[in-house]
């Protein structure tokens, strides 16, 4: 058994090793070095203009009743562009990622609004590096931040008190600590209403770091892959939250040179 793991770990060495080289060769193609095979430039040609947060939140809230959490993020801020920008926008399909509602068709994984966020980001600031520094400040905001506060002109469910501390960007998590805060079922109207705001505040935060971006101000606020770093492992910082007191180290896997 031992043996049978050792074989496929060094396997999977060799294989990657190739995927790697892949890479640089692949970035030497587009102007990186073959050392500095991380980040690079691209240009899918979707042009940003500064919006309006309002306006965006406003767009998303009223979308996520048809469109769902992904979906109205993105909606959020491409139907605005269309107006603003026209272009490639006219021709964006916003529905082509409504499939990521419910943390990938209900999965649970990602919440989804943070994948509409990330389709966005990608196809705006055309570069790897800016695209994953803002996704990873929209992860910090949303585990982090007592959510939802939007609050929609016109409520369009029912009116809302609880707001939750998700402690991550896990749908399953973030859903349930609300419901269990809330104590209101996850096929209730509140509960839609708790996600569709929750995806306002997502697409407002976003385009507060895209407008920045724009004028040339974007900082990140968070270390890029910390987390990997210090854990050995993917993930956040929240390890008791599954392992219990047991957390298991992932320091005894026999990795490639840190
Ligand atoms: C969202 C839940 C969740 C979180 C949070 C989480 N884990 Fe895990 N982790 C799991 C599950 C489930 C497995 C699979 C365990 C199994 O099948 O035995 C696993 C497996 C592992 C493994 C490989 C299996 C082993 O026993 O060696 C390591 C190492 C590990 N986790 C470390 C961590 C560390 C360190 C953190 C925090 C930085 C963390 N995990 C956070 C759920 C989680």
């Amino acid at each position: 058994m031992e043996k049978d793991i050792d074989e496929s770990r060094r396997s999977f060495i060799a294989t990657s090793g190739k995927a790697l080289a892949g890479v640089a060769i692949a970035s030497s193609i587009i102007g990186g070095t073959a050392e500095d095979a991380s980040a690079y430039s691209y240009n899918g040609g979707y042009k940003y203009q500064k919006l309006d947060p309002g306006e965006v939140g406003e767009i998303t809230y009223k979308n996520y009743f048809k469109r769902w959490c992904a979906s109205s993020v993105i909606a959020g801020i491409v139907e605005p562009l269309r107006r603003q920008v026209g272009g490639k926008w006219k021709d964006f399909p916003i529905d082509a990622m409504r499939w990521a509602h419910g943390g990938m068709a209900g999965w649970g994984c990602l919440c989804g609004t943070l994948i509409g966020a990330g389709t966005v980001v990608g196809l705006i600031t055309n570069d790897t590096d800016i695209a994953e520094e803002m996704a990873n400040d929209l992860c910090f905001y949303y585990s982090y931040t007592e959510l939802p506060s939007y609050q929609p002109r016109k409520i369009i469910k029912t009116k809302l008190e609880d707001m939750t501390l998700a402690g991550t960007p896990v749908c399953h998590i973030s859903v349930g600590r609300w419901m269990a805060a809330a104590d209101k079922a996850f096929f209730s109207d509140a509960r839609a209403e708790r996600c569709a705001r929750l995806a306002a505040n997502v697409a407002i935060e976003t385009t507060h770091m895209l407008n920045k971006w724009k004028d040339g101000r974007y900082k990140p606020a968070h270390e890029l892959q910390f987390n990997l770093k210090a854990h050995g492992i993917t993930s956040q910082n929240n390890c008791m939250d599954c392992h219990g007191q047991n957390v298991p180290s992932a320091e005894i896997y026999k990795t490639l040179d840190k």
